[in-house]
């Protein structure tokens, strides 16, 4: 307890945590455009192989908030914590350097090249003579296709040819190969069939095994039941409160979503109703 004193961290009291550091914390984080308050005083925090679900309805501040830990947008107020150290990012340059990596639903694939190319794009691994090391990117790309999405076998085809949940896979396997321990999703599955939903869904739970701590923003309750450790949910800008999944009911987590009632079994936020 003594290392989570301040009041920012409230979440961290839950047994979830006990005896555990984040890798992420999140501190009191504002931002505004123009008069809007798209996130307001927002405190958040993930730890090693959780998944957090981040909730909330349209425009409450979701992107907004994991855009400040994604680099893409710049804070006006709070702190970034990794590892327990202050963190300094200001670009995505910066939070790939911390491990942080974005899947977003509009996947940002190289549409004519297969999977090895998109994995590498613009990093591309080469040979002593400069060019490029096909028989490695492809190599690496087996190994780390192998521990996502075992049955992928379409290593040669464009990715334009893939499916939806085997194009998430492609930009998953890119995020991870470089090293990312934390992983934002910000709707993943929002273009998505219900077979497709499903084989993300079971790659979520793979990276979680392998301890990469997951950001998860759906709009669908069940998805995030299903998936999540803990759930946050937002609404105007504020954290409404924080959960872990078992100590709330689906209608509970909905009351927060649509009036900002906090259950007993959540840790209220500034966003909470009072009384
Ligand atoms: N780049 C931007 N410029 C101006 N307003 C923005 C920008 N990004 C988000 N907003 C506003 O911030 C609020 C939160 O949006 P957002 O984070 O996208 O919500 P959510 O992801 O929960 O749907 C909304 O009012 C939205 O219009
Ligand atoms: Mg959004």
């Amino acid at each position: 307890m003594s290392e989570h004193q301040h009041a920012s961290s409230s979440a961290t009291v839950s047994a979830f945590s006990a005896g555990r550091k984040p890798i992420v914390e999140m501190r009191d984080i504002s931002i505004a455009f123009g008069g809007i308050k798209a996130v307001d005083h927002a405190s958040l925090e993930l730890y090693e192989g959780e998944v957090v679900g981040l909730l909330g309805h349209n425009g409450a501040g979701k992107s907004t908030l994991i855009k400040i830990l994604s680099g893409a947008y710049q804070r006006d107020h709070g702190d970034i914590y990794i590892r327990g150290e202050k963190a300094s990012i200001d670009n995505p340059r910066d939070a790939k350097r911390y491990g942080i990596e974005t899947i977003y639903q509009t996947l940002a694939l190289a549409d004519n090249v297969d999977a090895a190319a998109n994995l590498f794009l613009g990093r591309e691994l080469k040979t002593k003579w400069g060019t490029l090391d096909d028989v490695a990117m492809e190599a690496a790309t087996r190994e780390v296709m192998g521990r996502l999405n075992p049955n992928f076998r379409r290593f040669k085809e464009p990715v334009k040819k893939l499916s939806g949940g085997q194009r998430q896979s492609v930009a998953i396997a890119r995020a991870i190969h470089f090293n990312a321990n934390i992983l934002i999703m910000d709707e993943p599955t929002a273009a998505l069939g219900p077979q497709e939903t499903q084989q993300v869904s079971d790659l979520t739970l793979e990276l979680k095994k392998q301890g990469i701590g997951i950001f998860l923003i759906s709009h669908d309750i069940h998805d995030v039941f299903e998936l999540s450790d803990r759930v946050a949910v937002m609404k105007n800008g504020r954290i409404v409160g924080t959960a872990r999944v078992q100590d709330v009911t689906k209608d509970e987590v909905l009351g927060m979503i649509i009036l900002g009632k906090c259950p007993p079994g959540a840790i209220p936020g500034p966003g909470a109703l009072n009384g």
